[in-house]
């Protein structure tokens, strides 16, 4: 443990960031900052402002201030802009990878790039859409013109989270703009500095107020914005347990809110699906290469009883074959967990499955106490089998590399315990015969089926969670319209003569 003078210490020459407030970097009413950590060092790597309810004011004032113009620039202008950014955020996606891989954890090789160039596509995305923001004409007869416009709600609440954490804001700062929006979006604490270098850029481009980035603590910062009367609408995405809290505040105003929360994820294997490709595929869909922070990890896995010892031993091979280390190194493949708290909870987990004597551990473990890995927050991908699908670590959202296999016989059994969640994000199913995989996706309780491969989302996909996954889509055309517009409908009366 270090004293409060050492942290001062090794705090006190680190780089300072200030955040987005109406088109200047300001520091937060408090004066408080918030240290970044690289958690593969366990070392603090930069500063940025703690903001607290007044900053929150600051931020939606400007943002009121800003949408009285910006709701007003024709929708292709707004789509030019996005271009634009998108077009500058490709051009510093090195410099974009290497933030977040440092400030998160996740590998730059096999996760922060894909982040920094999809970030830039995302923009790209939206920016093209601009046009489509249309509305309708009803056939109410010759005396009558009905017509529908696509309108902005206003300022936009965004809360975001830290293990994808700058394509995780382009998803809603790209569509909510694009629809005549402004934004407040607060950055999660443990990840800020990858959203700060993109708001950045984009601010070269916009009007000062349409986009405004805090840095704080949830309850400081993320609750007085969630609770702000200024804000029209909230988006958030992070864990279920927050999620309710983001769902009671808009309750109490009647905001619209877009949730895109928790998972556990179920990866159904048939027996003829004992190969390479397969297996590949699992670890794909586990996202043992993002350390399986991630919403869509397929973290349940449901083998055929037939190929159940078979399957896991390749699966063995192929996962301890990759390379956990330092997440800037080329050669890495698996970075590290984003903190401590979340490193705690992880070992947790995996201590409780060794300690269980009905479940077998397959590979993995608690992370070395020495050495090399000791120095970061590295946990090692593990599997636990032999146990059904009740206990704890087959129903909590663990997000960290800690797999479950289960095994079936029967396929309406398989399906069964696929949906004996409360979560329902992702899924996936893996089989040569199409036929059955497709009815199997089509008899799971999820936003999204993926079979025969368990790769990510992409623009133009409707995504997002069924039961407490979350609420909306925003990854697509209609996620921009249902979750960033609202329709108002004007009917004229062709008929009034002067009397
Ligand atoms: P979290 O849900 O607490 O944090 C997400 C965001 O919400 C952060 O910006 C945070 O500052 C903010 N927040 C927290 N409390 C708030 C409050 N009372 N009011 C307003 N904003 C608030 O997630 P956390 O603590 O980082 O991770 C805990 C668990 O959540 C993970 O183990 C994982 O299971 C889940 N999670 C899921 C994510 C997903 O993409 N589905 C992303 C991150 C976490
Ligand atoms: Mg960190």
């Amino acid at each position: 443990m270090s004293t409060a003078a050492e942290t001062k210490a090794a705090t006190a020459s680190l780089p300072s960031k200030g955040m987005l407030i109406d088109g200047n970097w300001v520091d937060g009413a408090s004066g408080g900052r918030i240290t970044v950590e690289n958690p593969a060092k366990r070392k603090p790597i930069g500063e940025v402002p703690r903001a607290n309810a007044a900053d929150v004011d600051r931020a939606v004032a400007a943002a009121s201030k800003a949408y009285a113009q910006w709701r007003k620039v024709v929708p292709r202008e707004r789509g030019k802009v996005l271009l634009k950014i998108a077009e500058a955020l490709q051009s510093r996606t090195e410099e974009m990878a290497r933030t977040i891989a440092l400030e998160t954890g996740n590998a730059l090789r096999t996760q922060a790039r894909g982040e920094a160039n999809m970030t830039a596509d995302i923009f790209r995305y939206f920016g093209g859409l601009a046009s489509e923001l249309k509305g309708e004409t009803l056939p109410l007869g010759e005396h009558v013109l009905s017509y529908t416009r696509r309108e902005p709600l206003g300022v936009v609440g965004a809360i975001i989270p830290w293990n994808a954490p700058v394509m995780l804001a382009a998803l809603k700062i790209a569509p909510a703009l694009c629809a005549g929006n402004v934004m407040v979006m607060k950055a999660a604490e443990d990840a800020p500095l990858g959203v700060l270098l993109m708001a950045e850029i984009c601010q070269e481009f916009l009007p000062p107020g349409v986009l405004n980035v805090l840095t704080g603590y949830g309850e400081e910062c993320g609750g007085p914005l969630a609770n702000h009367p200024g804000i029209a609408k909230l988006s958030f995405t992070g864990s279920t347990e927050v999620g309710k809290v983001i769902m009671r505040a808009a309750a109490e105003r009647i905001v619209p809110v877009s949730l895109e929360l928790g998972g556990k994820s179920p990866s159904i294997v048939y027996p003829d699906a004992d190969e390479d490709w397969a297996v590949d595929g699992i670890i794909a869909a586990m996202r043992f290469t993002r350390q399986s922070q991630s919403c869509t990890a397929g973290s349940r896995l449901f083998l055929h009883e037939d190929i159940f010892d078979s399957f896991l031993k390749k699966l063995e091979k192929k996962t301890t074959a990759l390379k956990l280390g330092d997440p800037l190194d080329e050669a890495t493949d698996i970075g590290t967990i984003i903190n401590n708290k979340q490193f705690t909870k992880v070992c947790k987990y995996v201590d409780e499955g060794l300690k269980r004597s009905d479940a077998k551990l397959v590979f993995g473990g608690l992370p070395p106490k020495t050495g090399p890995l000791s120095e970061g927050y590295f946990a090692i991908p593990t599997v636990f089998a032999d146990r059904s699908n009740d206990w704890r670590l087959a129903r909590e959202e663990i997000f960290g590399p800690v797999l479950v296999a289960i095994r079936w016989s029967d396929e309406a059994e398989a399906i069964r315990m696929a949906n004996d969640s409360h979560y329902g994000l992702a899924a996936y199913v893996w089989t040569h015969d199409i036929g059955a995989g497709l009815k199997t996706a089509h008899a799971i309780e999820s936003g999204w089926v993926q079979v025969n491969q368990g790769l990510g989302q992409v623009p133009g996909m409707s995504y997002g969670g069924y039961k407490q996954s979350g609420i909306g889509r925003e990854f697509s055309l209609e996620g921009m319209l249902d979750s960033f517009t609202q329709r108002k409908s004007v009917t004229v009366n062709l008929e009034v003569r002067r009397s």
